[in-house]
């Protein structure tokens, strides 16, 4: 019973980060939505049209065998902006003029995060815009927005499901991999395999808690090992073993299975791949997957936390693997398949240290994020590998002050408030970081007991439990073939269009080059033909 209780409020606990949006309205009296806007074509059609245009001007005759896509969640252009002072500090400088290595990339862009029943995303609606290319319903995935939240039927229609670029990936014989410093069930991933009508559904007992029925609607871990695409991914690394073991079972780090139906997920991931003879390997431990780094099986499944991954500045090195690491084996691995590949890259907890207002940590796991970014853009080459690097949405954190040339990121403005209280360089409009004023003034937080400690709270303007992603615009960063095409404003949910464009995949138009390569391959076919035939005369 008492574990059954603990269950319920570790449940309402994961709900509580992304507070339930009141849907548009009309007592609220709102403009209507366009009702185009819920199918998959509008999208679809106003990628094109973009993409028609812009390409005009886009001289590149190359196009991308592998494509990259990197996901700093929460990564708004302040963070940006910080984690480059802090880069730069740590080296003893004043930071302002550093860089973060994806900052130096040719292409760049911004991309509008709205979903389209709501103003202020979350990372389940835009995981369906940048892996989908279509924009839907605030916490619901790889479904159009004619899928409200939770309809369970709604979603399982054909004509609301819609594909990824991991799909389109797989069709054109490429390779896929996710890897994650989240559950890898969590909204952004999830936005490369499931269709779910609510991202809270990573197992059955959630949907259960929703009086829906897993045996119709499947959770997102039954989806990922059971279903297309994500039984054909090649590599999956990230966090989340609670979401693939029954409540009766304990992981081999002593944390509990969340799943009422009794199904060991990660078992059956293992036994399909052994009914198939496909090497494999299940792997929950830094040393585990590092003993695969010279010559990984085909398969690899790394599942390092019963939730989601440990902070990077909390880590302990021996169980977790950085997410330079988990980037580095998966490009290995998927770099077998001379097609190609596509694999989603996620800095997952950018967000999560952002939504508790713990600053030092945001940043941390921004510049970790970078890492990673480095090393891919190390191990592949410019001229057929297209990486993008790019956030879902923005958050509250504000860099601000009139503060000194090289002043600690972290540190005082050099300003007081109107009370002669001191403020911080970076705070937040909202979050858990408010403090309760005496007479209407500001505590001084130079007196916090933690005070710059990597769990200090940075102050804020109002009180929330947690706190809000923005409204403000990404930024989208390229390198590779066609990385001219990423320039401009535009809907965050053109991305995987471009993307699938210059890859020469999809359903949508392709690069001019995509003929020119495989026009390619079939002459080197047919010299091939000729050599054997001259051969054997
Ligand atoms: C597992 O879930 C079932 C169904 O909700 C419940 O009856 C059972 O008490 C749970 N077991 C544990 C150990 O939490
Ligand atoms: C790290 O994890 C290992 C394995 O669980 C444990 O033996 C070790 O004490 C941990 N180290 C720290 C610093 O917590
Ligand atoms: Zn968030």
């Amino acid at each position: 019973m008492r574990s059954k209780v603990l269950l319920l409020s570790l449940l309402a606990a994961v709900a509580a980060r992304h507070p339930e949006a009141p849907t548009h309205s009309k007592l609220r009296n709102l403009p209507p939505i366009n009702a185009a806007e819920f199918t998959a074509d509008y999208w679809y059609n106003e990628a094109r049209a973009a993409i028609e245009k812009r390409s005009k001007r886009d001289p590149d005759q190359n196009v991308a065998r592998n494509l990259i896509m990197f996901l700093g969640d929460g990564m708004s252009i302040p963070t940006l902006a910080a984690a480059r002072a802090l880069k730069g500090q740590k080296l003893d400088r004043t930071g302002e003029e550093e860089e973060l290595f994806f900052e130096s990339f040719p292409g760049l862009g911004l991309a509008k995060t709205y979903c389209v029943n709501q103003q202020i995303a979350d990372s389940a609606c835009t995981a369906t815009a940048y892996l989908c290319g279509v924009k839907n319903n605030y916490g619901t995935t790889g479904v159009t927005a004619a899928v409200s939240r939770r309809n369970c039927e709604a979603s399982l229609l054909e004509t609301n499901r819609v594909e990824s670029i991991a799909e389109w990936a797989l069709a054109a014989g490429k390779d896929v991999g996710i890897v994650t410093t989240t559950r890898i069930t969590h909204a952004s991933p999830s936005g490369a395999y499931a269709k779910v009508a609510n991202r809270n559904w990573e197992n059955d007992a959630e949907i259960l808690l929703d009086s829906q029925d897993p045996e119709r609607c499947a959770d997102i871990a039954q989806q990922l090992i059971n279903s297309d695409p994500g039984k054909r991914f090649k590599v999956i690394l990230g966090g989340g073993r609670r979401e693939f073991l029954p409540n009766t079972t304990f992981d081999d780090e002593g944390g509990q299975g969340f799943r009422t139906d009794g199904q060991n997920l990660i078992e059956q991931w293992q036994q399909d791949k052994s009914d198939r003879d496909l090497s494999h390997d299940y792997v929950w431990n830094r040393d585990q997957l590092m003993n695969h780094f010279d010559s990984p099986p085909e398969y690899l499944l790394g599942l390092f936390e019963n939730s989601h991954m440990q902070y990077h500045l909390e880590a302990n090195a021996t169980t977790e693997p950085t997410l330079e690491e988990m980037t580095e084996i998966a490009i290995k691995m998927l770099s077998r398949n001379e097609k190609g590949f596509f694999l989603f890259v996620e800095g997952g907890r950018i967000d999560h240290a952002h939504h508790d207002n713990y600053v030092h940590i945001a940043l941390d796991e921004t510049l970790q994020f970078e890492k990673a970014v480095e090393k891919a853009a190390g191990i592949l080459p410019e001229d057929d590998t297209l990486i993008v690097v790019t956030a879902d949405h923005a958050h509250v954190m504000a860099y601000n002050g009139y503060t000194a040339r090289g002043s600690p990121i972290y540190g005082l403005s050099d300003e007081k408030d109107t009370d002669g209280m001191p403020y911080m360089t970076i705070s937040y409009t909202n979050g858990p970081g408010a403090r309760t004023q005496v007479n209407g003034i500001r505590d001084d937080i130079r007196q916090d007991g933690n005070f710059g400690e990597n769990r200090w709270r940075a102050h804020v303007e109002f009180p929330l439990e947690d706190e809000t992603h923005g409204g403000d615009d990404v930024a989208v960063f390229a390198r590779g073939p066609h990385y001219r095409l990423f320039a401009g404003l535009y809907e965050q949910s053109q991305i995987p269009h471009v993307m699938a464009y210059v890859g020469c995949i999809g359903p949508g138009p392709h690069a001019p080059g995509c003929n020119a390569a495989t026009t390619l391959h079939v002459t080197g076919l047919v010299l091939l033909l000729s050599v054997v035939k001259l051969i054997l005369l």
